[in-house]
Order: C-alpha cells, then structure tokens, then sequence
C-alpha cells in the first residue's frame, strides 16, 4: 500500500494552482445535471472540494481513510474509512475521486464499486495526473534512471475504463517555484512510490531540471474522466 504523506501533500498545495482549476471545471461539468449526492472519497488535508461543491447538492458525503481533525463544511459528513472496504447502503449522483486511485490497493475493484454506487444517469469525476508536459517527461526520466519501466496511474485507469462511458478533459497546472531544489522538494508528494530513489538521484533529476524546465514554472496536466452511467 503507498502511503499518503500530508506535509509532502501540503508543500505541493501551495505552489499549485490545480484545485480552483479543478473545482471550477467539475462545476462547470455538473452544471444541470442531477445533483441530489455526492460521495467524495479520499480528502487530503483541506475539505477543498467539498467546500464549493458541498453548495450544489442536498447531501454530501466524505469517505477518508485517515483521521481529519480539521473544519469541514457544516452540511458534509465526513466518515472515516477505506472506501476499499466500506459497505455503502445509499447510492449517489456523483462521486468524485480527485488523486486517490493512486492509493487503492485493487483500483479494479474499487472502480467497480463506484460504479455500483451510482445511481442512474450519475457520473464519476475521477482525477489523476496525466502522462504528458513536465510532470509526464519528469516521470519518463526518473524511470530511466531507476531502469525501470514506468505505468502511469493514467494508462491504468483508461484501460480500466473501457467500455465504460467516459470524456476526458485536460487542464494544465501550474507549479511555482524559487529554485531546482526546491522545486524537487514540491513535487516529492508525486514521487511516493519511490521516495528513498528520489532523494538518491536527487542530484541528476536538478540536472534534468536545468536542461528541461523553462523558466520558474513546471506544468502537470490534469486529467478529469467524466465517467457517465
Ligand atoms: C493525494 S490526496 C488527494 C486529496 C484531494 N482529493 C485532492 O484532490 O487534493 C489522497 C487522499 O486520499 C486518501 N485515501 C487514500 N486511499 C484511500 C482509501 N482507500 N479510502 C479513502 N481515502 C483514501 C488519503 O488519505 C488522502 O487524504
């Protein structure tokens, strides 16, 4: 199981602009469709999502496996649990799973379960880092110094989803930063699979860095899959 690190999370947050390209671009997607439930699993460190989207829905749940001691929205319920083993008795409209599949020991089943969790006509927004723009050519390195071959969690969950129903859509985000090693502090979060590794070639992936990204900003694009039932 990989293990979900809040302060890599939290360094990465705040040199990012993702989440308000995120939240507003679900928004915008979940304009006048159903939208009595909402089921969001896995949170991170701030109810972000839930924040805005709790507002469009009459019921919203939160499924986290950690403990979250911090605010949450007073119309969310927040439960503490695997979604991997949680029995839900209650379908939703919408589920949103924003950078968890990554975490889920068996992501087919787990995506089945969603599915079994929707009601008609519901969707799913599932978000995950795609394999292109700085971040994919940053991962493609990093494989080949490791000399290994890389899957990204993209590949994985497209070919989860065939045949099933899905758009996908791009949003590039933007990382800010000072300098090449502090840039290599930000994005450990996306490197938690191989954390020892990354701090090992941390010397040839600044060098990458110098001859690779341009300027003070580093793109990851994001990939929504709007998977519709
Ligand atoms: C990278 S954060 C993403 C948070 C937020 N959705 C976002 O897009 O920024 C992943 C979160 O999912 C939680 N998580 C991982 N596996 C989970 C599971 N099986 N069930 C529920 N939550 C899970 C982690 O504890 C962590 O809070």
């Amino acid at each position: 199981m990989v293990e979900f690190n809040p302060n890599w999370y939290k360094k990465f947050i705040e040199k990012s602009n993702e989440k308000n390209l995120l939240i507003n671009k679900v928004s915008e997607l979940l304009d006048g469709k159903p939208k009595n439930s909402c089921l969001e699993i896995g949170l991170g460190i701030s109810p972000y999502f839930a924040k805005e989207l709790s507002k469009l829905f009459n019921r919203y749940v939160i499924i986290e496996r950690e403990v979250f001691n911090g605010e949450i929205p007073e119309n969310v319920e927040l439960i503490q649990a695997n979604w991997e083993d949680k029995k839900i008795d209650k379908k939703f409209d919408v589920i949103v799973a924003s950078h968890v599949i990554y975490y889920f020991r068996n992501k087919k089943k787990a995506l089945e379960k969603m599915l079994a969790s929707l009601n008609k006509d519901g969707r799913i927004f599932f978000v995950v880092n795609g394999s292109t723009a700085d971040y994919g050519h940053l991962k493609l390195a990093f494989s080949k110094m490791l000399d290994i071959k890389y899957q990204f969690t993209y590949d994985e969950l497209k070919k989860l989803l065939q045949g099933t129903n899905f758009k996908e859509y791009t949003l590039p985000s933007i990382i800010n930063f000072k300098n090449y090693d502090e840039l290599h502090e930000i994005l450990k979060l996306s490197f938690d699979t191989y954390p020892k590794e990354y701090v090992k070639f941390k010397p040839k992936i600044i060098e990458y860095f110098k001859k690779n990204v341009r300027g003070k900003k580093f793109v990851i694009d994001q990939k929504i899959f709007e998977v519709i039932l």
